[in-house]
């Protein structure tokens, strides 16, 4: 039977597998640097979606600003922030691979709508600029602490993740201190500007987790 699991193909769905199929699936036709995991549980699953599609569009909001604004005095700090991003980007994308999860159906749409808000908010000028990275950061450190809590909760805490989270968390709740560092709140219509960009996070994140 074992010798039977080891010819299927990665895909198949973990209870069709024996308690021996992780072993299988690892020796499977992943890349030799992430070998392949037992199938996720429901939150994990989750959590590593909705991550991956934030990170992502995180990636792409630091791309948008650093298009206006890279060449000017902020663009240090900016590109500074988004190496960090690109670094949580370029994991989650691991962990996809490693777990198997599917991405979201929205990444195309996240990857446009980034880029747009952080070129279109760095058009408006460097404390928009910063106002908008505030606005996210606010949201994201917010997501990252309920799945933190979320974990600790579950019956078996994915170690690794807790790390990853808590250690993406801090960094996200340093760019947030740029922000405000940086002049975020003197930006025209901040608290306008931020409670639409918190909503439009907060939307993206629901619609990450389901599809
Ligand atoms: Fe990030
Ligand atoms: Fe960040």
């Amino acid at each position: 039977m074992a010798a039977m699991l080891k010819g299927l193909p990665r895909l198949l769905p973990a209870r069709c597998l024996s308690s021996t199929a992780g072993g299988a699936a690892a020796t499977g036709t992943g890349p030799a640097t992430t070998p392949l995991r037992p199938r996720p549980n429901t939150l994990t699953d989750e959590i590593i979606r909705v991550d991956h599609a934030g990170e992502l569009g995180a990636d792409r909001i630091y791309a948008g600003q650093m298009a206006i604004l890279g060449n000017g005095p902020m663009g240090k700090t900016i590109g500074h922030m988004w190496e960090q991003e690109k670094e949580h980007r370029r994991q989650f994308e691991q962990l996809i691979q490693q777990h198997r999860v599917r991405p979201t159906i929205m990444t195309p749409l996240w990857n446009v709508a980034g880029f747009m808000l952080g070129a279109g908010t760095a058009l408006m000028g460097e404390k928009a600029a910063m106002a908008c990275t505030v606005a996210v950061e606010t949201v994201i450190v917010e997501h990252y602490n309920d799945q933190l809590r979320q974990i600790m909760d579950s019956p078996n805490p994915d170690k690794e993740l807790l790390q990853t989270i808590t250690k993406f968390r801090d960094e996200e709740q340093e760019h947030h201190d740029t922000g405000i560092d940086c002049g975020a709140e003197q930006a025209p219509f901040y608290q306008a500007l931020t409670e639409v960009i918190k909503f439009g996070c907060k939307t993206a994140i629901a619609i990450s987790k389901k599809i």
